[in-house]
């Protein structure tokens, strides 16, 4: 299937390794990361240089795939310190659960088809991520109206994903209909995902984009040129409750005032319907130096004191719709959650 803006692919799996793009160096390098072995890759989890939610999930699933390589045998280790890389995106608890299951139910078989098993279990979890973002960004842009101008937050894009992005994939299928105007991109501190990754994408794709502090988005909606905030998410609770970069929270209560519309874009990966609300989302708390240094040079007097929590809480209450690939769900978002994913009253 060939869908126009979709040429970024941030993971790759051949002959046996997987290939990540070091999302650390974008954008003034690209440079192209070769792993062997299940702790290089949960370690590569945690320090970013693969991100966002679908893609450690995806990334995740290949680790898999390597610690089976090297010892089918013992894989418990493999799954403990994948599990433990991060912990707020479900999308990797959900990959670690698929290929679980491919490894219990291949049992039986022979070593190298089990391996084949694990393998293609993985590249199903990864060309899945990819068409569902079509879809979500066909689903994302029946939203949007002609010459609309959104604002997006963190980097829900290519780079997050398979491909084609959750919020990007919607802004990418938007464009191509030409709804899309503009695209702001707020930076995203502390990582600067915005500043860094999203304008890296956009700008790949020709679509005219400018970049934005956090602290302008007030003042960027109360002019009132912005029709959508878009953003993608690591955990929607059962109720809607979307926990998603650090910020996103700021800018729906904003949106709220100002009377901008708040769209969620994610795969039904990243519901976790296990929580009633978002509060029992665990919310990743990461270094310190984050804050204190921007790109490793420090900002501020000596040993000063800082908080980094990565994620926050956006309440359903404030989100207009959650794009998911089985369809558009608007409020009440705890009833048509339930019903649209698992089916039946609530
Ligand atoms: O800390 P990150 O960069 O992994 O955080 C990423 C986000 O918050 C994204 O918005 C989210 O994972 C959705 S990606 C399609």
């Amino acid at each position: 299937m060939s869908v126009p803006l979709d040429s970024i692919r941030p993971i790759r799996f051949e002959n046996q390794q997987l290939i990540l793009l070091d999302q650390r160096k974008l954008p003034s390098e690209e440079v192209y990361l070769t792993f062997t072995n299940v702790t290089s890759v949960a370690t590569a989890i945690r320090d970013m240089v693969v991100r966002g939610a679908p893609a450690i999930g995806i990334t995740a699933a290949y680790g898999i795939v390597l610690a089976a390589i090297k010892n089918i045998a013992d894989m418990e280790p493999a799954f403990e310190q994948l599990a433990n890389a991060r912990p707020t995106a479900v999308n990797l608890f959900w990959a670690l659960n698929k290929m679980r299951d491919a490894l219990n139910t291949s049992a039986q078989l022979t070593h190298h088809e089990r391996i084949v098993r694990l393998i293609d279990c993985a590249d199903k979890i990864f060309q899945e991520d990819i068409s569902n973002n079509y879809i979500l960004g066909k689903l994302g842009a029946s939203l949007i109206e002609k010459n609309s101008q959104i604002y997006t937050h963190c980097n829900a894009g290519a780079l997050a994903t398979g491909g084609y992005g959750t919020a990007l994939g919607v802004i990418r299928s938007a464009f191509t209909d030409n709804k899309i105007t503009h695209v702001y991109a707020g930076e995203t501190r502390p990582w600067l995902q915005g500043a860094r990754l999203t304008a890296w994408e956009l700008m790949h794709e020709g679509i005219p984009m400018s970049l934005v502090t956090e602290g302008a988005a007030g003042q960027l909606l109360r002019q009132g040129n912005i029709q959508w905030i878009i953003v993608g998410a690591d955990r929607i609770s059962a109720n809607g409750d979307v926990a998603n970069k650090v910020g996103t929270y700021n800018l729906a209560v904003l949106a709220k005032y100002h009377n901008v519309k708040v769209m969620v874009v994610a795969p039904t990966s990243t519901f976790d319907l296990n929580l009633s609300t978002g509060e029992e989302i665990e919310i990743e708390q990461r270094d310190l130096n984050e804050v204190t240094h921007v790109m490793s040079v420090p900002m501020t007097p000596k040993n000063c004191h800082a908080i980094n929590p990565s994620f926050d809480i956006t309440p359903h209450e404030l989100i207009d719709a959650i794009v998911c690939e089985k369809g558009i769900l608007t409020a009440p978002f705890c009833k048509n959650i339930h019903s649209l994913l698992i089916g039946g009253s609530h």
